[in-house]
């Protein structure tokens, strides 16, 4: 089968279309048809050594942690799935037996892990972490769904947001931002956010973005989003200096939940606001399969359509890393095997 690996963590150039074994399925695994394969920034964090989880000895790497296809072949004791279902997988790994397993939730797994592989013709998962994909919701759509909007989800979950509470999204036009206001959106909630580009402000305001502030500049933002109102919580995905901003906006007993590092992976913030404001700070990585499931649901019930911001083939699947680099699209690339 053909793959589109890293054969050097170089950035975009580094991706190389290259022939690999086709997998097997073991016991309990499946085989999927990747039918399209979306990728996010940890996949570029990767790609451009800047990932604490591969270096140069796992090269040729295969990333890519959101699948969806066609299962092809299924490994012995494989009963929820068959040859021919249309599934998108949920990419958490997980040991099923430390405390965080028996006790939930699931992404809280002591050895937890993601799946790597989607980017490929074929990738052999785990049969139990695969979610039926019904058939009104087209398979490049579901491939935009796990790690984007199933972060976004768990984290306006662990903050508690509630329908008219005002959500701050700094960062608002890409995987997680995007999925963060469409979420919210459809939880009722409003959402300020904000981009160095207005033309993609504009499309983020057509998927419900309520308020849309352009600019890089941590001051002016506090300006703009304080002229809104105090924020009920934050979704900061960005890290560096946009989390004392998140704090500023943030009212009385707010919550800000902190998945990403895009702007930089250490934060100062001022201790007295914290403790005086009665702040809360709440890390959070991915979300549990159920919330994955529940998403899905939103979709085939038209709560919102997942962005897709381009796709690409295989063999361009470095186009999509440098578009991402680039900062050129609103919502998900996915690369379609
Ligand atoms: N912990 C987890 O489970 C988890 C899961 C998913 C994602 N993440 C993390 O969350 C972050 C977002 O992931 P993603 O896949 O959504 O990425 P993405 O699609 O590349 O996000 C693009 C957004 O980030 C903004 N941005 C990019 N570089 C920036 C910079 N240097 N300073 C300020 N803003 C910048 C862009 O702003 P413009 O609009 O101005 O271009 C755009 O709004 C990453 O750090 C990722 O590793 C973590
Ligand atoms: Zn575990």
């Amino acid at each position: 089968m053909r793959t589109a690996a890293f054969t050097d963590l170089t950035g975009p150039d580094g991706v190389s279309i290259i022939e690999q074994s086709t997998p097997e399925p073991e016991r309990g695994e499946a085989t999927v048809a990747v039918e399209a394969a979306a990728i996010n920034r940890h996949d570029l964090w990767i790609l451009d050594g800047d990932s604490a989880m591969v270096d140069a000895d796992d090269l040729p790497f295969v990333s890519g942690l959101d699948v969806a296809g066609t299962v092809e072949t299924v490994g012995e004791g494989v009963t929820g799935v068959a040859p021919g279902d249309r599934v998108v997988l949920c990419p958490n790994e997980t040991c099923g037996t430390c405390r965080y397993c028996r006790e939930g939730p699931e992404n809280l797994c002591e050895n937890f892990a993601l799946f790597h592989g989607g980017l490929a013709e074929t990738a052999r998962v785990r049969a139990d972490r695969l979610v039926a994909v019904p058939d009104d919701l087209g398979l490049v759509e579901a491939a935009a769904l796990p790690t984007a909007y199933m972060t976004a989800y768990h984290m306006l979950r662990r903050i508690d947001a509630d329908p008219g509470d005002h959500i701050f999204v700094p960062g608002v036009t890409g995987g997680v931002g995007v999925a963060g206001v469409q979420l919210a959106d459809a939880l009722g909630a409003h959402t300020v956010g904000t981009s160095s580009s207005r033309s993609k402000l504009d499309r983020v305001e057509s998927l419900g973005l309520d308020h849309a502030i352009e600019g890089t500049d941590p001051e002016g933002i506090r300006e703009a989003v304080e002229a809104i109102g105090p924020v009920d919580g934050v979704l900061n995905h960005l890290g560096g200096e946009y989390t004392q901003l998140g704090f500023d906006v943030l009212r009385r007993g707010g919550r800000m939940a902190v998945c990403g590092r895009t702007a930089g992976g250490r934060s100062e913030i001022d201790i007295p606001d914290l403790f005086l404001g009665h702040k809360r700070v709440i890390g959070s990585t991915m979300g549990t399969q159920g919330d994955l499931e529940r998403i899905v649901d939103l979709v085939v019930e038209g709560a919102f359509t997942p962005e897709i911001a381009a796709t690409y083939p295989l063999d361009e699947t470095g186009a999509a890393f440098a578009a991402m680099q680039n900062r050129e699209r609103v919502g998900k690339l996915v690369v379609t095997p």
